[in-house]
């Protein structure tokens, strides 16, 4: 069956059909009551004519009447034929005989006879239009009567009406034909003035979107719509679509060498040039080392997470502040009565500055706000957001404290704040409320929803608000700076600029920019082989018993977002669908605790663990597990000798703001070895193209990805990961940090682009 549509009539000639279909009826309309109402003169005039002539012949007719009926035909003779329009008199006695009547009338004898009848029937005088097979003709019979008021005789005057027909005729025939060229010319007016107004500039508009979307424009609108409102969200959309080409042409620009590569050294440099003589403080909720008791001694922790791990070696080189958490059980103790300490405690080369939170504010604001609301409503995993209004109280009450240490810390001087993620939202808006002169950025690193999504969170203006006091404010992805730009659109009546992606809001002006982060490569002085490195591989391959075993490697804080079900998953259907592989492959997944105090976090290792169980027992032999969930805070250097010791990196994330862990991965193979499967909803991926890219979701293709990687070729291994190398290392994070921190200092939007 066709499901063709029929063809359409242009919209003009439809609106102008439309237009002279409804004048037409209403110019037909008053037309036929014009030329009733004229018809209706004409025989009224007849009517009035002919009782005139009755009158008149009535009193020469009154004596007639008196003789015999012969002697009175005769007399009356010729007195009764007409001239046109009327046909003749006839004259009757009060018993309905005839007495004489005009030669004319013979033919309408019957017609006449009929009226008389019931003339003298009433007796009254009659008027009436018939139409018989000669004529149609007007009858008018006058009843003629003596003194004493006794009929005496019945006189007809009769006309013809064909000429008044006529006229009503050609009068109906000319209306119609005037009628009928002014329509035409409606019809020409309505539709040129239809297709100059709208079907042109919609069509031009619609064939510049169609350029646009392929790629082969770049000018402005070429017309006017006739709708301002159109014409304005088109320009916001082409200025949206630009911005998106142009980023992704700057991405790929990216991806050929360019300048040398930025160094501790080199930010080191560009910092102190970028600062003019003010102090860096950063903040975030997180803090980069923190001490713990075991067993009576404090002992220095390194937090999981991309936050902390990218920014502490931009801070090593900064001589700044660091504010954030104190969250460790012997935090108080290491540190001095005001919460500072230098850190890292082996070279000790910034400031970092505790703050203090009770356990209740900490479980309302970190816990309840931040990751039971913000964390599931920002990242595409299926997760109902939870959102109280404790919680949020605590989430202001915290943010005001954070910002009041940054206040302290920036004394009176001049400062740069870099406000780090989503725990601290409203921190730029409470800074610059009492220095507005200090520079401040907000750089977010997770994803940033679709505005239907954001919308849902109770407190969006708030945060929004927030938000936009900073100057800059950076996220990983230019689909993220999109999204925020068109949430803030949405949400509140502030002035947006798409040319150079800013937002005005309360007199005070934010950029949005993409910073995609990059690492540190702490292992970059190593030798691609070394025999600490090598004993140590060696000893985990002993310890975990994965001898002549081909690995896969995974190191994730356990979150929902890491897609880890999918992974277990995956390995197990791969094991099912390449069974030559039992006994020859294992996952192992390092696996590190956070957020445990809530409860989906909880229940979530729960079920990994269960389903690392049910696989391996599945599976397993006496002497092979197919899969190693190894849950607990592992140090660097363990880290870093299974991702050597791998011949597969994994990350699946169901959805991930960048991903650190693929980049680590990366830049650890200086072996030019390993093969990274990497989840098409990380940022990561859209840099890390030579990367096995997966559907987390798609099972099939994720087990089959395994295998891919197990079988390729080594020359193969080693030309991808050499490109991806080379991509990490031209886009390390002291290159991220110095694109943000130039355009953070820069003093107009041209400037920063
Ligand atoms: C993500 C967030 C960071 C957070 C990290 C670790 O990378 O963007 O802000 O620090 O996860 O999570 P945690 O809750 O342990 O700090």
């Amino acid at each position: 069956m066709s499901t063709k549509n029929p063809p359409r009539l242009p919209n003009a000639l439809r609106m102008g059909l439309l237009v002279t279909g409804l004048v037409g009826l209403l110019i037909g309309a008053l037309a036929w009551f014009q030329v009733e109402r004229e018809r209706t003169t004409d025989l009224d005039e007849m009517d009035r004519r002919a009782y005139i002539l009755a009158h008149q012949m009535a009193y020469s007719i009154q004596a007639i009447l008196k003789l015999p009926d012969k002697e009175a035909a005769v007399a009356l003779g010729s007195t009764l034929e007409g001239y046109p329009p009327l046909i003749g008199l006839a004259v009757y006695r009060p018993d309905g005989r005839l007495i004489a009547e005009s030669h004319d009338l013979v033919e309408f004898s019957s017609e006449l006879k009929q009226t008389v009848a019931q003339a003298i029937k009433e007796p009254k005088d009659l008027i009436k239009t018939l139409k018989t097979p000669v004529a149609q003709i007007h009858i008018v019979t006058s009843v003629i009567r003596a003194a004493d008021g006794q009929t005496e005789g019945i006189l007809a005057v009769v006309h013809d009406l064909t000429e008044v027909m006529a006229r009503a005729k050609n009068r109906r025939i000319e209306f119609a034909v005037w009628s009928g060229i002014l329509l035409l010319l409606l019809l020409t007016v309505v539709v040129v003035g239809a297709w100059l107004l709208y079907d042109r500039p919609l069509n031009r508009m619609a064939e510049w979107v169609r350029q646009l979307r392929t790629g082969d424009v770049d000018e402005p609108l070429p017309v006017d719509p006739p709708v301002a409102r159109l014409a304005t969200e088109s320009d916001r959309l082409a200025a949206t679509l630009l911005a998106k080409q142009a980023a992704s042409q700057k991405q790929a620009r990216q991806t050929s060498p360019a300048g040398p590569v930025w160094t501790h050294n080199r930010w080191r440099a560009h910092l102190t040039e970028c600062l003019h003589g003010s102090h860096l403080l950063l903040v975030s909720h997180r803090e980069p080392y923190l001490h713990e008791l075991q067993g009576g001694q404090p002992r220095l922790v390194t937090p999981p997470g991309g936050l902390v791990a990218a920014l502490d070696p931009i801070m090593r080189a900064s001589n700044g502040i660091w504010i954030a958490h104190g969250a460790g059980n012997a935090d108080r103790e290491s540190a001095d009565a005001k919460g500072r300490l230098m850190v890292p405690p082996d070279d000790p080369s910034y400031t970092l500055r505790r703050v203090w939170l009770s356990r209740e504010e900490e479980h309302g604001y970190y816990h309840g706000f931040a990751n039971e609301g913000l964390w599931p409503l920002c990242h595409r995993v299926h997760q109902r957001p939870v959102f109280r209004m404790r919680n949020w109280e605590y989430y202001v009450r915290i943010n005001r404290r954070f910002a009041e240490a940054v206040l302290q810390e920036a004394g009176s001087d001049p400062a740069v704040v870099l406000v780090q993620d989503y725990q601290l939202a409203l921190v730029p808006r409470l800074i610059k409320e009492v220095r507005p002169d200090l520079v401040v950025g907000l750089f977010w690193y997770i994803p940033w929803p679709a505005p239907e999504a954001f919308r849902i969170c109770p407190w969006r203006n708030a945060l929004l608000n927030g938000m936009l006091g900073a100057d800059l404010i950076g996220f990983h992805l230019q689909q993220y700076c999109n999204d925020f730009i068109e949430t803030v659109d949405r949400l509140i009546d502030a002035r947006l600029d798409w040319e150079h992606f800013s937002i005005e809001w309360r007199d005070h002006i934010s950029r949005v920019r993409p910073f995609p982060i990059g690492v540190a490569d702490r292992n970059k002085h190593r030798a691609p082989h070394d025999v600490v490195l090598d004993r140590h591989i060696a000893e985990l391959r002993d310890r975990y018993s994965l001898e002549n075993l081909q690995v896969a490697v995974g190191i994730d804080r356990i979150d929902y977002v890491k897609g880890l079900p999918e992974r277990f998953n995956a390995v197990a259907r791969f094991l099912e669908s390449y069974p030559q592989y039992r006994g020859r492959f294992t996952l192992v997944q390092l696996g590190v605790p956070s957020r445990m105090h809530i409860r989906h976090y909880r229940d979530h290792l729960n079920e990994l663990e269960a389903l690392a169980d049910t696989i391996n027992w599945r599976f397993q032999t006496a002497a092979w597990k197919p899969v190693r969930f190894l849950v607990g805070q592992h140090d660097p250097a363990t880290v870093y000798a299974f991702m050597r010791m791998a011949d597969i990196g994994i990350v699946s994330s169901l959805h991930d703001g960048m991903n650190l862990v693929a980049k680590e991965f990366v830049a650890a193979r200086s072996d030019l070895d390993g093969v990274l499967i990497l989840s098409e909803f990380t940022g990561a991926a859209r840099e890390l193209i030579d990367a096995l890219i997966i559907n987390p979701y798609d099972t099939e293709q994720f087990a089959a990805a395994i295998h891919q990687a197990l079988d390729m070729p080594a020359n193969e291994r080693r030309e991808r990961m050499s490109r991806m190398r080379r991509q990490v290392e031209e886009h390390n994070v002291y290159r991220w940090a110095a694109d943000y921190l130039t355009a953070l200092t820069a003093r107009s939007a041209a400037e920063s682009e």
